[in-house]
């Protein structure tokens, strides 16, 4: 396609606001997991949770009402001023939403029941001090094996892997929970294939993730002419979403 087809598209699919993707048009083979039934099975309606980089809250409300109080804490004051648009008036007396950093977390010890961390940064020592006796939590994260045809050719490592810091692979915050009494309920991983279903689809996640960081048709339209030339499929625009999850359980507090 021509820079200036492409500089169209560009234009006309807007910017993501919030972390909200559901303009995406995608097919995905069969997930064994689903992130919300997940966490919904720990959840009940006294539960008193939190949800560290929640974004503009889209998908911590999804699961406001199986829970009795929520908190939704981000540090980034752009994505707190979404969540108050996002609320809806019926939850706005029991769930809250606060400009906050993980790594501080402005909270008395021994506050929440379930702590839920969904595509963000994880502080587990923070994490074990603010969760009550019993508390779980609950940690879906970006493998680093996600979209990996698309991000080499952007240049991310060798064979298409995100770059992750060490302190946020998921087998280094694993062993700081269990060094400080906790248990790991789960930890599990998926790799599936992945459609953007059309080229708008793909340029609209493209201009919304950090992959790469300054992502500019000016820039990279010949990238994404690589992409759809190479990864073209009847189905769409081929890739793969790699996720890992984990369960942690917190009941021998050593702190
Ligand atoms: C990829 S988004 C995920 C948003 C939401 N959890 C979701 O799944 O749609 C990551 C969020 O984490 C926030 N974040 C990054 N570092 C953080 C930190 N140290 N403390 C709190 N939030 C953080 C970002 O501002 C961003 O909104």
């Amino acid at each position: 396609m021509t820079f200036e087809e492409l500089k169209f598209i560009y234009d006309s699919v807007g910017k993501r606001k919030g972390w909200d993707f559901s303009k995406i048009r995608y097919a995905r083979e069969p997930l064994p997991w689903y992130y919300a039934d997940v966490v919904r099975n720990y959840l009940n309606t006294s539960s008193q949770v939190l949800d560290i980089g929640t974004g503009g809250g889209e998908r911590f409300l999804e699961l406001a009402s199986n829970f009795g109080v929520g908190m939704g804490i981000d540090s980034d004051p752009t994505m707190i001023k979404i969540t108050k648009r996002n609320i809806p008036t019926s939850f706005k007396d029991r769930v809250h939403f606060k400009e906050m950093s993980g790594e501080d977390l402005k909270f008395p010890n021994d506050t929440f029941d379930i702590v839920l961390n969904r595509h963000a940064p994880v502080y587990p020592k923070e994490i074990i001090r603010i969760m009550r006796a019993d508390g779980i939590f609950i940690t879906e994260q970006v493998g680093p094996k996600n979209t990996q045809n698309i991000c080499k050719v952007f240049g991310c490592g060798p064979s298409g892997e995100y770059e992750i810091d060490p302190e946020q692979n998921v087998d280094s915050f694993i062993e700081v929970f269990k060094n400080n009494g906790c248990t790991v309920i789960l930890h599990d991983d998926y790799n599936v294939r992945y459609w953007f279903c059309d080229l708008e689809s793909l340029i609209f996640w493209l201009k919304g993730i950090p992959i790469p960081e300054d992502f500019n048709i000016e820039k990279h339209w010949r990238e994404v002419n690589l992409i759809i030339t190479e990864f073209i499929t009847p189905k769409g625009i081929k890739t793969n979403e790699h996720r890992e999850l984990l369960i942690v359980k917190c009941n021998e507090k050593l702190q």
